[in-house]
């Protein structure tokens, strides 16, 4: 007698599984293509670079997408199209404006390296993306995952766009315990997917596979297997693996950074500080800070002023912030500074804020070189100030 699986909607468009005869692994991926592509036809959102996927738009969505969500993503690609429409236009950016037009999506290397790549597509491609997995890959910030996702969007081309959705959804079809963490697992994947991917809808292949890991077999919770194109062919729906697969190894713990912040006021100026060129946050503004925790009594010292010209110190609230490889924990000071007692002293404290500018001058203590004091319109418009900062930059008020 011939057992199906399990009675579903989907199971009319796909080879159905016989208890007695297990599909290997080649054939269920294979066994993926119909439903998906029935169900991304009938149940895909809408999206603005989804709806008009040309290669510059698919770019630069699927770098924001990398570690955004999507309803987040949105209004930062539509700014960003109109601030950039061309890929020239990238290439010709100012740093700090496509850094502001950045700030609050953090990872801010990825706006480094578009411009990088846009600079490179300029010169050497006519200002267009290559139709090339090849060579799409060789450009600065797109990995294997990017330029599959490029290439099958915009040109329809059958690589396969493997980020960690799919990695969770076809391991859990496999009902595969392998450790997703592991290059080898992503790269056996996108080996697998290559070959059985259909030659002429790799755009809605992919971004079908995409869409069920977004909407459907999602992260963080239980997977609405239930209402899953993919349940009659997927061993972890049938099963109820979900909390066991996909298996990642735990990460390699955070070193923990104590800093203090500093919300500097002189007048109506606010003190902010352009960060070093290289390393976390480079060449992005901040409020002043430093490492440790220094008493209220110590911070004229710390920064470097004379006690007479700080008017009062008072605490801020604590507060967290999380990188890649590093946690901020942080508390703060409110520091108001009052002009120098000797009227004829060359106050530095009303240097004219230019960007990338230094506004001090040698009547101050060292630690207050390179801080620009700018107003809180030039904050809010002008300056990147990146997503750490934001409990103390909303208590500037
Ligand atoms: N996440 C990453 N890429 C995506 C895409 N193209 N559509 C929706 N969500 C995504
Ligand atoms: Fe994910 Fe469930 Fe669908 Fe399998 S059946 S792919 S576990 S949502």
């Amino acid at each position: 007698m011939v057992m199906y699986s399990t009675e579903h909607f989907y199971d009319g468009l796909q080879a159905l599984e016989r208890e007695d005869s297990p599909l290997d692994r080649r054939e269920r991926l294979k066994a993926m293509e119909k439903p998906l592509l029935f169900w991304y036809a009938a149940r895909a959102r809408s999206l603005p670079w989804r709806d008009k996927p040309l290669p510059y738009r698919v770019w630069i969505s699927e770098i924001m997408l990398q570690q955004t969500r999507v309803e987040a993503v949105k209004p930062y690609f539509e700014r960003f199209m109109e601030a950039f429409p061309t890929i020239r236009a990238l290439a010709e950016a100012e740093d700090d404006y496509l850094m502001k037009l950045w700030e609050g999506l953090g990872y801010y290397n990825r706006a480094r390296n578009l411009k990088k790549a846009a600079r490179i597509l300029t010169d050497t491609y006519g200002g267009c993306l290559p139709a090339s997995f090849e060579e799409l890959i060789r450009l600065p910030g797109i990995g294997s995952y990017t330029a599959g996702a490029i290439a099958s969007i915009a040109f329809n081309i059958p690589t396969p766009a493997v980020d960690g959705n799919v990695l969770r959804v076809i391991s859990r079809v496999l009902g595969d315990r392998e450790d997703i963490r592991k290059a080898s697992v992503k790269g056996r994947m996108e080996m697998e997917l290559k070959e059985i991917m259909p030659k002429d809808k790799a755009s809605q292949y992919n971004q079908g596979l995409i869409e069920i890991g977004a909407l459907v077999c999602i992260p963080g919770g239980e997977p609405k297997c239930g209402e899953c194109p993919l349940y009659s062919v997927c061993l972890t729906g049938r099963n109820g693996w979900w909390k066991e697969i996909p298996y990642k190894s735990p990460q390699k713990k955070r070193r923990i950074e104590e800093r203090t912040v500093f919300i500097i006021e002189y007048q109506d100026k606010v003190a902010i500080h352009k960060r070093p060129p290289s390393g976390l946050l480079a060449a992005l503004y901040e409020l002043p800070n430093v490492e440790g925790r220094p008493l209220a009594g110590e911070v004229p010292f710390v920064l470097g002023i004379k006690k007479g010209q700080v008017e009062s110190v008072t605490e801020l609230p604590a507060s967290r912030h999380v990188f890649s490889h590093v946690e901020w924990h942080m508390t703060g000071y409110r520091v108001v500074l009052r002009p120098p007692e000797d009227k004829n002293a060359r106050t530095v404290f009303e240097g004219k804020a230019e960007p990338g500018c230094d506004s001090f001058g040698e009547n101050v203590g060292e630690g207050l070189l390179g801080w620009l004091f700018v107003t809180r319109e030039e904050l809010a418009g002008t300056y990147p100030l990146p997503n750490a900062f934001n409990p103390y930059t909303k208590l500037i008020g």
